[in-house]
């Protein structure tokens, strides 16, 4: 989904790159009002710092407005002198999305101890050669260089830089072999060369041992294939406090190690590795001053030691995605700290009601996430659920797991996420906490009338689909003002929907295949948010609402085989945002309305733009579960992605009458069409052709007479079509992409007695020319190429870098802490990571603001 991606890298970008500047500007203020320059700023200083911003070509939020001669320059942004000399010790220019050269100027600041140009696209005089002349500014203690494009070498020379304690080259893009030089810097006690974003690596690391200070070393992405050591590197650096080798093809961890004297280690990080080798033969379980542990896709086996019991600091461990050949039978009842355990799709087996009698059981315990998901776990929740009063997510999805949610659910006062879909659930929802935010049970077989009272007012989706949960709906859900997404489909409810008419921020509502009656919610009218209505199968009655044009978000309004009868209202043409349109199955007549190119949704070029649309965002962070369209010939799967990407109409099954309006072909972006089984009358568009994104069409049992377009034949992407039973005439048109729809379904002409040629028996007897050409296809072209410039065409190559450095950064940055780890995905997790991340930060930066 290339052109997905790139929206949202952009929708990245812009928001991330908002989000700084406003942090940039933030700094300034605080710093203008810090600024003691009694001392004063030292005139070579002052020049230097001068020449630097003349090589600065672009500084498009203006952060450096304050460097001017007339200003003293202690106090520019980002500058900060010694107050007794005045010299300056520290330049700080990290994140300020500066563009231009980095000037050998800086070499005049003789007492700079901190150097910060990160993230910036900055270049050595050379282009994007790394300007060795830092490496003789032999005063430096910090470094950071982060997200430079640099390319080339990783410099040896830096060893030059004796006195430095902290060195951050991560998201460069320096290749090759890392220099055993940097082995010189005996200070250091913070060491980041992580995602270099080009091939680095290192095939002896005997150099970091001679770092006796160090503390932080992160050489995530640096291939370490052929390093067999390192826990014995590592071993001689007693300081260290944190290790991060995520995604270095390290070739094991079954190292064995006589004396350990790793007793500061915090934070061990082996994420992504392919060790493939038993868990029990690690070499850290007896480090029991590690707090985090990550060892997610390093496909270890067999049983967790004993020893993890033992691991009394643990706060953190995260064994998710390691193929199911793990089993945990360790008791962790003392493991105090643990906060979170992630192990989804990694163990072959498990009760849930043993797992709970081993979780921790500490006077205080602090568990905040249990995830769990894809584990093939049996047994029952535990009916008081003690112990579990700082568990905020609880992740249970797809096991086998029976019994009913446990009353005590109630006394978990934290607990904002449950998600147990896809087990072997049963019996009532029962009251939950107040504190509970998302409820997931699709799939499972719960029963029962929903409680009258959920108890739980800040619920912001609530998934109840695939159950039997019977009886009304209690108006006590619409107290739930929150409510985000609610999926009550695929149950057996039946009534009217509660008329929930304080739930502003409602933005997909799912009621299918229930005995849902009455007429269309007349509550839904002030919902501006909503994004989704689905009210299919069910038994709604009566016209549909002008009103419905109000619906400004609406992108997908699925409400096949119900009793809806009257025209369709011209006003469905205002939903401008609209992407599926499915009345199917009902008993609409009138006719089509004319005005269906308003659907401008439905066409490439007004498809809303990733920086004017909200929804999108919305979308994707929200609905993390994958949802299927049932269309008449296929089974659409969309939810998160999707949701971009469908686009169809389908009006079949009903009375309407009159033409199909031509306008129906300015609906570029339309994959399924389908207007079978009405009282159509008058001709195929002729323009059907240039419909290059149709995929399905399907006018079969109308009255259409004429005869098939010729440019039919163009539609590389249809594998579906029907015209039959009308009263079509004339030649076939011909065409590999119709000859091979034809063998796939022989029956896709039948009942026109009008029609003749290839690959009917019948011929045409006068010979019928085809009257048509093959359309405007350079114009199409020209429209596609439009649009693949609006997806991708960020003009300048530094917006293009940006692009990659930022999405990079989020990658890094905090995924480990992303709540999506909980959640056991069926999508690509960096992919999903990116979304959240960026959401998160759009809402910091909203609380800011
Ligand atoms: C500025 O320096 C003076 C003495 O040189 C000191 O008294 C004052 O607290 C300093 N102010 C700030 C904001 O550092
Ligand atoms: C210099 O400034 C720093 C912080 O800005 C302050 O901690 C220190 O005490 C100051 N020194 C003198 C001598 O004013
Ligand atoms: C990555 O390294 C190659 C040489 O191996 C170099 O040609 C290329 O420019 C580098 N890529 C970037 C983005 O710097
Ligand atoms: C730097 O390290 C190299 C070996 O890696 C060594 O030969 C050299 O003497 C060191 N230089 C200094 C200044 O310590
Ligand atoms: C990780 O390293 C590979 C090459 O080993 C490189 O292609 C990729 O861009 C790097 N990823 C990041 C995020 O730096
Ligand atoms: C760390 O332990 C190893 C034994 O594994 C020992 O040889 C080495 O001297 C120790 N290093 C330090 C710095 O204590
Ligand atoms: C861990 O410590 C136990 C004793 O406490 C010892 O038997 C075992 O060999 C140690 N394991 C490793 C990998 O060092
Ligand atoms: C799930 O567990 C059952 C036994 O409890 C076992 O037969 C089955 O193979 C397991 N499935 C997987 C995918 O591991
Ligand atoms: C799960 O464990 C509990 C407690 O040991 C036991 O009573 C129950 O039978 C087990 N369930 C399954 C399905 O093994
Ligand atoms: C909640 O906890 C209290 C005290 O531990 C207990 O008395 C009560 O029965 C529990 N509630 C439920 C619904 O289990
Ligand atoms: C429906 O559309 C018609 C024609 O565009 C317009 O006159 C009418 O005001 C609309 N009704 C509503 C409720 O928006
Ligand atoms: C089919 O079309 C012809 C004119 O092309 C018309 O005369 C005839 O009545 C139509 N038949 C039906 C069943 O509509």
């Amino acid at each position: 989904m290339p052109h997905l991606a790139a929206k949202l890298m952009l929708l990245i970008v812009a928001s991330f790159r908002f989000f700084l500047y406003s942090q940039a500007a933030t700094q300034q203020l605080q710093r203008a009002s810090s600024a003691n320059d009694t001392a004063g700023c030292v005139p070579r200083e002052q020049d230097a710092l001068l020449a630097f911003k003349q090589g600065i070509t672009n500084d498009s939020s203006n952060l450096l407005a304050s460097w001017r001669r007339d200003q003293d320059c202690c106090g520019w942004t980002g500058v900060t002198c010694n107050n007794q000399t005045g010299h300056v010790v520290e330049l700080d220019l990290n994140s300020f999305l500066l563009v231009g050269q980095i000037s050998s100027s800086l070499l005049s600041l003789g007492y700079l101890e901190h150097l910060d140009l990160g993230t910036n696209f900055l270049q050595g005089p050379n282009a994007s050669v790394f300007p060795e002349f830092l490496c003789s500014m032999n005063s430096l203690r910090h470094l950071d260089l982060s997200y430079i494009p640099f390319s080339g070498r990783v410099p040896p020379l830096l060893s030059n830089l004796s006195n430095l304690e902290y060195l951050d080259l991560s998201f460069t893009s320096f290749f090759g072999r890392i220099p055993h030089q940097l082995g010189n810097l005996t200070s250091l006690r913070h060491l980041d060369l992580s995602w270099m974003y080009n091939s680095t690596y290192s095939t002896d690391v005997s150099w970091l041992s001679r770092l006796h200070m160090l503390e932080y070393v992160d050489m995530s992405n640096i291939t370490l294939s052929t390093v067999t050591d390192f826990p014995d590197v590592a071993n001689m650096i007693p300081t260290l406090k944190h290790i991060i080798l995520m995604n270095c093809s390290l070739p094991s961890a079954n190292q064995s190690i006589a004396n350990l004297n790793l007793t500061k280690l915090e934070e061990l990080v082996l994420s992504r590795n392919y060790f493939g080798h038993p868990i029990s033969s690690c070499w850290f379980w007896n480090v029991t001053s590690i707090k985090s542990l990550s060892l997610d896709e390093t496909y270890l086996y067999g049983s967790f030691p004993d020893a993890l019991g033992r691991m009394f600091s643990l706060q953190h461990l995260d064994f998710s995605y390691n193929g199911n050949a793990a089993t945990m039978t360790v008791d962790l009842k003392n493991l105090c700290q643990l906060e979170s355990l992630y192990l989804a799709r990694s163990l072959s087996s498990g009760n849930i009601t043993e797992f709970l009698e081993k979780s921790p059981k500490c006077s205080a315990s602090k568990l905040y996430a249990l995830s769990l998901p894809s584990n093939n776990m049996t047994g029952m929740l535990p009916n008081t659920m003690d112990g579990m009063t700082s568990l905020n997510g609880l992740i249970l999805t797809n096991n086998s797991i029976s019994g009913s949610i446990p009353l005590g659910i109630r006394n978990c006062t934290s607990l904002e996420y449950l998600h147990l879909s896809s087990n072997q659930f049963s019996g009532q929802i029962p009251l939950l906490p107040r504190s509970l935010r998302v409820l997931e049970v699709t799939r499972n077989i719960f029963s029962g009338n929903l409680p009258l009272e959920f108890g739980a007012p800040n619920l912001e989706r609530l998934i109840l689909s695939f159950n039997y949960i019977s009886g009304q709906v209690p108006g006590s859900i619409c107290r739930s003002r929150n409510m985000k997404f609610l999926d009550l489909s695929h149950n057996l409810f039946k009534g009217e929907l509660p008329h929930c008419s304080d739930m502003p921020n409602l933005s997909f509502l799912l009621v299918s295949n229930n005995s849902f009656c009455g007429k269309f919610p007349a509550w839904l009218q002030s919902l501006s948010s909503l994004v989704f209505l689905d009210l299919s199968w069910n038994r709604f009655n009566g016209p549909l609402p002008r009103w419905i044009g109000h619906l400004v978000s609406l992108r997908i309004l699925l409400l096949s085989h119900n009793m809806f009868d009257g025209e369709i209202p011209v006003n469905i043409t205002d939903l401008k945002g609209l992407q599926y349109l499915n009345l199917a199955a009902n008993n609409m007549s009138g006719p089509i309305p004319k005005t269906l190119s308003n659907l401008i949704g439905m066409t490439i070029k007004h498809r809303p733009g990733p920086n004017d649309d909200s929804d999108t965002s919305l979308a994707f962070d929200e609905s993390q579960d994958t949802f299927s369209l049932v269309t008449k010939h296929e089974v659409l799967k969309y939810g998160a992605h999707g949701l971009v990407d469908v686009a169809g109409i389908d009006l079949s099954l009903n009375h309407l009458a009159g033409g199909i309006p031509d306008e129906i072909a300015s609906l570029s972006l339309l994959t399924n069409i389908n207007l079978s089984s009405n009282h159509l009358r008058g001709k195929i568009p002729k323009n059907i052709g240039s419909m290059k994104s149709l995929e399905s069409l399907d006018v079969s049992k109308n009255n259409l007479s004429g005869e098939i377009p010729p440019s039919l034949s163009d539609l590389t992407y249809l594998s579906y079509l029907d015209v039959s039973y009308n009263n079509l005439t004339g030649t076939i048109p011909s065409g590999r992409q119709l000859d091979t729809l034809y063998t796939e379904n022989p029956s896709m002409y039948y009942g026109n007695s009008g029609l003749c040629g290839p690959p009917l028996q019948r011929n045409c007897s006068g010979n019928g020319t085809p009257e048509h050409g093959h359309g405007n296809n350079q114009q199409e072209s020209e429209k596609d190429s439009d649009s693949a410039f609006f997806y991708y065409g960020l003009g300048s190559g530094f917006e293009m870098v940006l692009l990659v450095l930022f999405c990079v950064l989020l990658f890094k940055k905090s995924w480990r802490i992303a709540y999506f780890l909980l959640v056991d995905l069926v999508y690509d997790k960096a992919f999903v990571f990116l979304v959240v991340t960026w959401s998160r930060l759009a809402r910091r930066n909203t609380s800011r603001n």
